[in-house]
């Protein structure tokens, strides 16, 4: 049976007309002599209806319609009676009377029933996601991800940019994350690692003279699992030469209005707002701060010097910090929910949380309140000036690096707790400034903060702290999440080989590694730079959904588990021999 049109598809345009549609089975419901039936394909769902004295052979075969038959009808397009109407529905004005019913494929009891697919143990609906996948809501998702990635390709295409595919099967790249490897059958005992990113070669595709590259790339990352992140993903991955960091944010920019318009109808604003990292990490804590909410943090250890609060006092004399949050009154802020936000802090890795309340009567309530200055409501107003009567101070000590990022997730909390949230804000924000280096204090080295390709801020030479050195990098940020990053790249061997120096990683392993890379810096090697998307954090956001598993066709669960096709699984030993990763056993004399 050939389809004339699909089921959602359906208007006055074709009152009376004969057609044909195809779908499934959505609900069947029995009226006295009437069989309804929603038909539902990709576009919608449509009213058909089997009358026993119109069409006694198709009414007869309808009794045994069960959820998620497949099924193809001819029948004509009428007009329901004003009181079975569908207002909810776009297609609820219509119904098709049926003259012929072909049942394509039956189902038999599902696993579990497609409007409840929400509450099932995740697992069970990924090892079923096509039909998870049948549900509108999900299917939704999808022709967005299509709209999107199709709206990227236009406007790169317009704007110069080649679409080149990098291989799957390379080296380890360095990037900072574990790769996931993959041994080779050919070379024995050797393996091939998948990419992180197409970092390097898009690199390489500049030194070939490209120009302007993307791709709708796969990256591959064994990292810890969370909602926002999977080991398998997609960036939209770009690279462009001769430009410098405002030519790539502008194309970003524009890129980005150009979507919003074509895909949502919206307008978005350019330019958007920059933050270098220092004042991220000091106001929010974090390096992708959500700015849709003020709750700023700010440094209190001015008035705790020389308090009489000897555990301040024991954190300041060693170097380390009070930073505080000041939140405005809230009914959830009881008493007793006061003890509530030092265990979250607890939780968070914090020592301790000290809470000061200023009632409105001007008495301060806190565990320390004997120890407070008369005047401290003053002094704290001049470190926060908003601070009113009723406000409470939230106070973590400790050293800045660890401190504040405590205070950034409570202030995360809050702003959840409080209901401080604007969800239809898409607040886009660049953060740069970073540094070069981080230091990681249990392996006593120092790391690179991006990836070791990228281009130092001018004036690196004179800089004698290697902490203090910055990158040329940058970060797109929306709502909290790190939406892409990206640099100017190092395109001179001098350069390239002081930052593996200062990486701690010696000469040897260097041209082991990356000799073919310092050797494409000496072949001439044009400045360069780029950046990438996370595609799926992308519609993530726009699709208001909650993890980056929605909006990924056939995702691994929470656990990286593959629950469809029961991935990753044991390999036995025949194979295991045969990519050498068993020892042959020794033949017997
Ligand atoms: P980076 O590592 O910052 O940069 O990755 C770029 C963007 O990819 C997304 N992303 C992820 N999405 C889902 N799951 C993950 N495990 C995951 N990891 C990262 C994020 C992130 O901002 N080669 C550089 C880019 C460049 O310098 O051009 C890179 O990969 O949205």
């Amino acid at each position: 049976m050939k389809r004339s049109l699909g089921c959602g598809e359906i208007n006055k345009e074709n009152l009376g007309k004969k057609i044909n549609l195809v779908g499934w089975v959505n609900t069947r419901r029995d009226h006295g002599g009437l069989i309804f039936v929603d038909l539902r394909d990709r576009s919608g769902i449509m009213q058909i209806v089997f009358n026993p004295e119109k069409v006694k052979e198709a009414h007869e075969l309808a009794h045994s319609l069960r959820s998620e038959f497949v099924i193809g009808v001819t029948g004509t397009v009428v007009e329901r009676t004003p009181e079975t109407v569908n207002q909810n529905m776009p297609t609820g004005r219509y119904e098709l009377q049926v003259d012929e019913l072909e049942i394509m494929n039956k189902a038999k009891g599902l696993p579990f029933m497609l409007d409840e697919a929400e509450n099932v143990d995740e697992e069970l609906r990924l090892k079923y996601r096509y039909l998870d996948l049948r549900r509108s809501e999900v299917l939704a998702k999808f022709k967005l991800r299509n709209d999107i990635t199709f709206a990227m390709r236009e406007f790169l295409h317009k704007n110069g940019f080649y679409e080149i595919e990098t291989p799957i099967l390379t080296k380890s790249s360095m990037e900072g994350a574990r790769e996931f490897l993959v041994p080779s059958r050919m070379h024995e005992g050797k393996f091939y690692g998948l990419p992180q990113s197409p970092q390097i070669y898009k690199q390489l595709l500049m030194a070939g003279g490209i120009e302007k590259y993307f791709q709708i790339a796969r990256c591959f990352r064994d990292e810890d699992l969370r909602a926002d992140r999977q080991p398998e993903f997609t960036q939209l991955d770009m690279e462009m030469s001769f430009i410098n960091e405002k030519d790539i944010q502008t194309i970003i920019e524009e890129l980005f209005v150009f979507m919003f318009k074509k895909v949502l109808g919206k307008d978005l604003k350019a330019p958007f707002k920059h933050m270098s990292y220092d004042q991220a990490f000091a106001e929010y804590g974090c390096d992708k701060p959500d700015v849709r909410f003020d709750l700023k943090i700010h440094d209190y250890t001015d008035l705790f010097k020389d308090s009489e609060l000897s555990f301040l006092n024991a954190v300041i004399s060693k170097g380390g910090q009070v930073g505080g949050i000041c939140v405005k009154p809230h009914e959830s802020l009881s008493r007793s929910a006061l003890n509530k936000w030092v265990d979250v802090a607890t939780k968070f890795g914090a020592k301790g949380l000290l809470w000061i309340r200023f009632k409105e009567d001007g008495a301060i309530e806190s565990p320390v309140s004997k120890f407070l200055p008369i005047d401290f409501f003053d002094r704290v107003k001049k470190i926060y000036p908003e601070l009113a009567l009723g406000d409470t101070l939230f106070l973590v000590a400790g050293r800045y690096a660890d401190a504040w990022p405590i205070l950034g997730r409570l202030r995360l909390e809050f702003a959840k707790e409080f209901g401080l949230i604007d969800k239809n804000q898409f607040n886009l924000l660049w953060v740069d400034n970073f540094p070069m280096f981080e230091f990681d204090p249990q392996e006593k080295r120092w790391f690179a903060m991006h990836h070791p390709f990228t281009s130092l801020q001018p004036g690196w030479q004179d800089v004698t702290d290697t902490g203090q050195i910055r990158a040329r990098a940058y970060d797109l940020v929306c709502n909290g999440i790190e939406l892409g990053g990206g640099s100017i790249r190092i395109h001179q061997r001098e350069m390239q080989e002081k930052v593996f120096e200062l990486l701690g990683i010696d000469k040897e392993t260097t041209d082991k590694v990356f000799g073919f890379l310092l050797e494409a810096q000496e072949l001439g090697f044009p400045p360069h730079g780029g950046i990438a998307l996370g595609l799926d954090r992308l519609i993530m956001l726009l699709s208001n959904s909650n993890s980056i598993r929605d909006v990924i066709a056939f995702p691994k669960t929470s656990r990286g588990y593959d629950a469809l096709m029961e991935a990753p699984n044991a390999i036995d030993n025949e194979k295991l021999r045969e990519y050498g990763l068993l020892k042959k056993p020794i033949a017997k004399k």
